[in-house]
């Protein structure tokens, strides 16, 4: 099994809060991510696909179509975006990084597996040292 992995970028707003708890509780909970007017993160995400070689190209994925997949299934719609207020599939949802990559894996995935591969893992980094990993 070889595993091959695209890397792209993107920046978005958002805000973590419970909307059960008063604003001395959010902050205490999620500190400067509760800000009520938002903040922004670079985020950098970490698509991994698995398979095996095809005896015609020598790919487990075309990684130009890979990159296209993840551009017009994820980055189009998160890139300068307010995740909480634009982003349809983490509608209703805590925008932590650990919801945002088990989102990427669910629309992700059934692109992958028309092209014939396995999605393998969601490495999403929110800032240069907090990263979350998701392998479905
Ligand atoms: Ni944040």
């Amino acid at each position: 099994m070889v595993y091959l992995t695209r890397v792209e970028h993107f920046n978005a707003a958002h805000r973590l809060f419970n909307k059960n708890w008063d604003d001395e509780k959010n902050f205490s909970v999620f500190g400067k991510c509760s800000n009520p007017n938002w903040h922004g993160h670079n985020y950098e995400l970490h698509v991994t696909v698995k398979g095996e070689p095809s005896p015609d190209t020598g790919y487990i994925f075309n990684a130009k179509a890979l990159g296209k997949i993840v551009q017009e299934t994820i980055i189009d719609k998160v890139d300068h975006r307010n995740l909480n207020l634009e982003v349809d599939f983490l509608k209703d949802n805590f925008t932590s990084a650990e919801n945002f990559a088990i989102a990427i894996w669910k629309e992700l995935q059934p692109h992958i597996e028309q092209h014939g591969a396995q999605l393998h893992a969601i490495k999403l980094y929110e800032t240069p040292r907090i990263y979350v990993e998701y392998f479905g």
